[in-house]
């Protein structure tokens, strides 16, 4: 995501968030499923408020660790963690080394701004960590995921997978993990009506330079819709390839024809 494009607060972001509520609540593991391009990715990342975590708990050379904390790191309590494609057998140590780096921060933010160090010193890699998010679980082989398992089953904590659609089935193969399953959820396309909401009114959010004007009839938009069927990703795919059309062209107005070379130009396999 670029810094002009903002995240929405969809409907289907806030069902997922009430699922990982809940996970949280219960300290279960939940599944959560959906094509590519719905926004499982970015969703998870602004829930976890990852954006800004991750940046301070990050090394940086000539930095000493803590010194771009703010307050945002207390309320931190969720690990958001892209499985690995390759060398998956150092994932558990990177993950505690997360959650370390996490309860280190914050203990050092304390210090600097309330003083008092003894007291503020974090005892293990998960004591404030509340929830583990795992995107791309699809990328592991089942004997890593006994790693989460055992990560799962040592600390008194959340766990959500994140994955596409059929990751349940083979979950299944592994019944110790399966078994340790509570909630499942499926993270859905974004309705018609909703899209309409979003290309009428939060053009500027998505960071498209578009206005509503731009459009020469309704129909150009229905067809978008209808294009996109509710997918982010295709969504700003589109745009880029409108963008792209309308500048070759000099053209300053979107229309069916438009949106219609747009989507031809598109490598996809979408009708
Ligand atoms: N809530 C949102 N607000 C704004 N843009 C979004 C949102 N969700 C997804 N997107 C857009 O869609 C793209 C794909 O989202 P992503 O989370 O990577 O999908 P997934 O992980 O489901 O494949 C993002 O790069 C972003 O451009
Ligand atoms: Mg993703």
């Amino acid at each position: 995501m670029n810094n002009t494009q903002n995240f929405i607060k969809t409907k289907e972001y806030k069902r997922f968030a009430e699922f990982c509520d809940a996970c949280m609540k219960y300290k279960y593991i939940g599944i959560c499923y959906g094509l590519p391009g719905v926004g499982k990715t970015l969703s998870s990342r602004y829930y976890a408020n990852w954006d800004v975590i991750e940046k301070q708990i990050a090394h940086k050379t000539g930095k000493k660790i803590g010194d771009d904390a703010d307050e945002q790191i207390l309320k931190a309590r969720t690990i958001f963690y892209t499985a690995p494609s390759v060398k998956a057998t150092k994932m558990s140590s990177d993950i505690d080394t997360i959650g370390g780096r996490m309860g280190m921060v914050k203990a050092i933010y304390k210090i600097n701004t309330q003083g008092d160090e003894e007291e503020y010193y974090p005892l293990g890699s998960y004591e404030d960590i509340d929830l583990i998010i795992i995107d791309e679980i699809d990328r592991l082989k089942l004997q890593h995921l006994e790693q989460l398992r055992d990560i799962y089953d040592k600390n008194n904590i959340a766990m959500i997978f994140i994955g596409m659609p059929g990751m349940e089935k083979r979950l299944a193969r592994y019944p110790q993990l399966f078994s340790r399953i509570g909630f499942a959820h499926e993270f859905d396309n974004l309705s018609k009506d909703e899209t309409h909401h979003i290309l009428e009114y939060k053009w500027g959010e998505l960071g498209l330079s578009i206005k509503l004007e731009d459009f020469s009839d309704y129909e150009a938009i229905t067809s978008i819709i209808k294009i996109t069927n509710g997918n982010f990703r295709l969504i700003q795919r589109l745009f880029t390839q409108i963008d792209r059309i309308l500048e070759i062209n000099g053209l300053d107005m979107i229309t069916t024809e438009v949106v219609e070379a747009a989507r031809d130009s598109l490598v996809l396999g979408i009708k």
